[in-house]
């Protein structure tokens, strides 16, 4: 038996996918190339969250924290643990073009490898197929470690689509990683490395306000492809402000790149913060350090954040003990995989 699940996106678009008998709404969407944005999968992190406005469902198992009593009471349910039992319609907080790209394998050709510093290596992929990938700026793909088929890395982009057939990506070196090796030992032009995406619900919404970026390390590298479509799109009607925190002078990256944006866009300033206290940008610290009420707006501001977890958590905090409610906070985190 299956089940008619009608997919209500927030930009109104509605989709109907068939979900059969104990199978998931996101496993039933993935099935039919409809990715309902979605981290753990496991019940734990309420990505997956949705609203079921009609029909018959198991909840499924998850912690409280990712679902409480009264959310479960008024109709919440976690998309990755929601088994329908009848037909229903299902409200998803997200644009369908967040959620209508299929999942897809391509095997691509390295174009460019470079070492841009100790700590960052940039990667250039090629395939005629990728002039066909479409993704939202801050998602990321899985790469396969060539020579290592169980074992896969996630990696922003770090440029939009629009550079026809290949796609870009900021990895930071991490030592004894299997990618990192990869790259800094055997990797070059021609050889091959199969990609599958886009992921992530960690992408550019429409600005209506103020934006306020804060990268961490290669967590700039959604920045950049956020900055690229901001330029495709004829700028920014908003203040877009940017602070790039790296530990070292030597993990400094694409700061051409980032001038550039400068010119382009003609409301985006940037900074860089060092924690070395040697550095020579006169910026020295944490990014914490250098946030100020004047990229704020008390609150009227759309902050997004990518770097490590003590990063994300540190940027939280600060927000939380200066009482700063920003109008959306939107973070993704990512730590180095060695294995
Ligand atoms: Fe984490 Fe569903 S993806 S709770």
């Amino acid at each position: 038996m299956s089940y008619s699940i009608a997919l209500n996106f927030e930009d109104g678009v509605t989709r109907f996918i068939s979900c059969n008998e104990s199978e998931t709404v996101v496993d039933a969407a993935y099935r039919q190339g409809i990715s309902i944005p979605m981290d753990c999968r496991e019940g734990a992190c309420a990505t997956c969250k949705c609203r079921v406005e009609s029909g018959d469902y198991g909840l499924g198992e998850y912690i409280e924290d990712a679902l409480s009593q009264d959310e479960a009471d008024t109709g919440y349910a976690l998309a990755c643990q929601m088994r329908p039992s009848s037909d229903c319609v299902v409200f998803i907080p997200t644009g369908s073009e967040a959620c209508g790209t299929k999942q897809q394998s391509y095997v691509t050709r390295i174009k460019d490898v470079r070492q841009l510093s100790d700590s960052t290596f940039a990667l250039e992929l090629q395939s005629d197929a990728l002039s066909a990938l479409a993704f939202l700026p801050g998602q990321y793909a899985n790469l396969q470690v060539p020579g290592e088929a169980s074992h896969h890395r996630a990696y922003s982009f770090s440029s939009m689509t629009a550079r026809g057939d290949t796609v870009t990506f900021l990895i930071r070196n991490v030592p004894g990683g299997l990618m990192s090796g990869f790259l800094s030992e055997r990797a070059a032009p021609g050889g091959e490395l199969v990609m599958n995406g886009p992921f992530g619900s960690f992408y550019l919404r429409s600005m209506a306000r103020p934006v306020l970026m804060l990268a961490g390390g290669t967590g700039l590298a959604p920045f950049l492809a956020m900055l690229d479509k901001i330029v495709a799109a004829g700028g920014s009607a908003h203040p877009i402000h940017l602070i790039y925190g790296v530990n070292t002078d030597r993990d400094v990256v694409e700061i051409e790149r980032l001038e550039a944006f400068t010119r382009a866009i003609p409301d985006f300033t940037f900074e860089v913060c060092v924690v070395d206290t040697n550095s020579c940008y006169p910026k020295k610290g944490y990014v914490t350090h250098h946030l100020e009420p004047a990229h704020l707006y008390d609150g009227d501001v759309d902050i997004y954040l990518c770097g490590p977890p003590p990063m994300v958590e540190a940027v939280a905090q600060h927000l939380r003990e200066n009482s700063i409610d920003a109008a959306s906070f939107h973070f993704e985190k990512f730590a180095p995989s060695i294995s």
